[in-house]
């Protein structure tokens, strides 16, 4: 509904990954249409947020910091409106590269810390009857990209995880969408950690294809931009299961997947990365 006819109902949102990026961007974005917005992540959030975003420090690799942070959210407030799962990380290098505590690390941030804000959140959700969750996956969700396979698999994860959410919430009144973004100019491309061993059998395709990508990210769509759009994704009536956003040409690559054969969109991929 949108935010100037719900006059009688205070608006509340909590936000992870709200201390950069797109979660900055779409906590910026809530705070700005009137949402009471609870920002989360491990350091502080920027000084230029609006006076209605309140920063709450939470790692989401933590049960009791993520449950800690949203008692203190009810603490302060009777209701919840909606929860936004954007904090991530990434991790590139090859799968065999990379050692298996390191892949599981990334699942914990990616996919955990996701499990671990929907569980805090959806008793209140459930309770009150109502509310919206949006989860940030990636158009890496919907198509393995080369040397981010963990990183890839933690956002498939989440496309099989929001489906199911979606089954079982339904009955509460609570609505569930995966946002799939394509590349945005964020700390992601300078935080990401990339793991390549000197003896790397890997080492000179890993560094050609991680430079395409990270051309395509730091070349990528303001964050702001998400940010609106998420605003006028949760004042629709329904929230899909799943949107793309970002460049087009990558919106039209997510689409032209579905359609077309495996083998076609992998000879696609090879040309691009030059495979
Ligand atoms: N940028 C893109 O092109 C792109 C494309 C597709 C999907 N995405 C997804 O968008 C989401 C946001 O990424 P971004 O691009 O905005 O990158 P970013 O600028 O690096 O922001 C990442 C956010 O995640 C938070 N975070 C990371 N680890 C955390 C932890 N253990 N506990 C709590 N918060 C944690 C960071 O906060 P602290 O460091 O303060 O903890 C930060 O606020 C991620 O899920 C990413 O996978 C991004």
């Amino acid at each position: 509904m949108d935010m100037e006819q719900d006059t009688h109902h205070k608006k509340v949102a909590f936000v992870t990954g709200a201390t950069s990026g797109l979660g900055l961007a779409i906590a910026k974005s809530l705070a700005n249409a009137g949402y009471t917005v609870y920002g989360a992540g491990r350091r502080q959030a920027p000084s230029d947020v609006p006076a209605n975003f309140t920063y709450v420090q939470t790692d989401v690799t933590s049960d009791e910091s993520v449950r800690k942070s949203a008692d203190y959210v009810f603490s302060r407030e009777d209701h919840i409106d909606l929860l936004v799962c954007a904090a991530g990380s990434g991790i590139s290098g090859a799968i065999e590269d990379i050692p298996v505590d390191q892949a599981e690390s990334q699942l914990d941030v990616n996919f955990f810390g996701v499990v671990r804000a929907v569980q805090s959140f959806l008793p209140a959700l459930r309770q009150q009857r109502r509310g919206k969750i949006i989860i940030i996956g990636s158009i890496a969700g919907r198509t393995g990209m080369p040397f981010q396979a963990y990183y890839s698999a933690s956002k498939f994860a989440l496309e099989g995880f929001v489906e199911s959410l979606r089954y079982e919430v339904r009955a509460f009144n609570i609505e569930a969408c995966i946002v799939e973004p394509g590349d945005f100019k964020t700390g992601f491309t300078g935080a990401r950690q990339k793991i390549v061993p000197d003896k790397s059998a890997y080492r000179d395709t890993f560094e050609k294809v991680i430079g395409v990508q990270e051309h395509d990210e730091t070349h990528g769509v303001d964050p702001m931009v998400a940010g609106e759009k998420i605003v006028q994704l949760v004042g629709s009536r329904r929230l899909p299961a799943r949107i793309t956003i970002g460049p087009l040409f990558e919106r039209f690559a997510v689409w032209v997947r579905r359609i077309i054969p495996d083998g076609w969109f992998e000879a696609f991929y090879r040309i691009y990365y030059k495979l």
